[in-house]
């Protein structure tokens, strides 16, 4: 019988209600992202990649990573390195900082982290990818999840080997992206490899990869197997693809709710970020939510070259006159600021 996209599901207790997954995605996958991807009906979120190390060593701008709001969970946190003691280390402070789920990042390909020992490497590494897997599930009491490439060289198929290993280990669900870290992002996903990982293993495994409408979701869950799909580039500046794969919407927004969204996220990331890295962090952000023929090219130029935020909110209103009762009415469905934010252990910031 098919699977309902709208359907929960679990990852050890972590009880998630609907199919979809939104990726981890390093320099995307802030908490406005996260927010966003819940509010169109992602039922789980993902960290970007946190370094263990960065984690371990009191990095400030690492801890920010940590900023967890209530309105985001369930959310996974990433975490990646090489050590097996400083992945626990890093795990108990992700779990303290009140993520549901530690997911172990075995598919990063590169190079600045694979020629650490970290990331895809480890996929040719089975013992120690296995220790660390061992020392993380040992120090925490949330589950653990990890997400792998389909190995490192082209047609490599070193995930099928791993995946069942790691599942001994104590791993309680995974997700493959069936290319190869050779590949990056090139080709397509072989999802294939998805379905025989699914019968290899007894726990959830999410299919990552290509996934950008609800009929190839839906496809994906009918032939593989696999018990939830994650969505990743499609929902950059596209929350509607998110909507579109729930059921909920056509995925084609109308110009002021694309204005209205593309704010309410700049906003929101001024508060994460503070406004000076806001500024350079949004910049690719513009032609994500603007292109897709929505506005014409020279608009995203324009953006991307005025000095200030509320320059470009400006024009971004003028554009869509409407976009702004929009966003009064987003905004006044967020939930209160107080009501999101977790007090973060004062361990986790240093005390400072
Ligand atoms: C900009 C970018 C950053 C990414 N960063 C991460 C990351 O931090 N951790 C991770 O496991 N995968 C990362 N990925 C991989 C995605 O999570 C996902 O597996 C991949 O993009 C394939 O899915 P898609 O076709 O839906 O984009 C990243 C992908 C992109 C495009």
């Amino acid at each position: 019988m098919a699977v309902d996209i709208q359907s929960p599901w679990r990852i050890g207790p972590v009880e998630i209600p609907t199919r979809i997954v939104l990726a981890p995605m390093a320099g995307v996958s802030v908490q406005a992202f996260r927010r966003q991807g819940r509010r169109f009906g992602a039922g789980l979120v993902c960290s970007e990649m946190v370094s263990c190390a960065g984690l371990s060593h009191g990095n400030e701008r690492t801890l920010g990573y940590l900023r967890i709001g209530r309105d985001e969970r369930p959310l996974a946190v990433q975490i990646f390195g090489s050590e097996p003691e400083v992945m626990a280390e890093a795990a108990r402070m992700v779990e303290d900082a009140g993520a549901d789920i530690v997911d172990i990042n075995f598919g990063c390909p590169v190079r600045k982290v694979t020629k650490t020992g970290a990331g895809a490497t480890l996929l040719e590494d089975p013992h120690r990818a296995c220790r660390i897997v061992g020392a993380v599930v040992a120090a925490v009491d949330v589950p653990v999840s990890v997400k792998m490439r389909r190995g490192l060289g082209d047609g490599s198929r070193a995930a099928l080997d791993i995946g069942p290993r790691l599942v001994d280990a104590g791993a309680a669900a995974l997700t493959l992206h069936p290319r190869s870290a050779k590949q990056m992002y090139t080709g397509t996903a072989d999802h294939a490899l998805t379905a025989e990982l699914v019968d290899l293993v007894d726990v959830p495994v999410i299919a990552s990869g290509d996934v950008t409408s609800r009929a190839r979701a839906q496809t994906l869950l009918d032939e593989t197997g696999c018990t939830a799909v994650m969505v990743g580039r499609a929902a950059q500046g596209n929350p509607w693809a998110v909507g579109e794969i729930a059921g909920t919407g056509d995925g084609e927004p109308k110009r002021e709710e694309v204005v209205a969204e593309l704010v309410l996220f700049m906003r929101a990331t001024v508060q994460e970020l503070g406004e000076q890295r806001a500024t350079g962090f949004l910049k690719k952000f513009y032609g994500w939510y603007l292109g897709r023929g929505r506005f014409p090219k020279p608009f995203k130029q324009e953006l991307v070259q005025l000095a200030t935020l509320a320059e470009v909110e400006e024009r971004l209103f003028a554009a869509a006159p409407a976009a702004a009762d929009v966003l009064a009415r987003l905004e006044g469905e967020l939930p209160a600021e107080d009501d999101v934010l977790l007090d973060l252990p004062i361990s986790i910031y240093g005390g400072g």
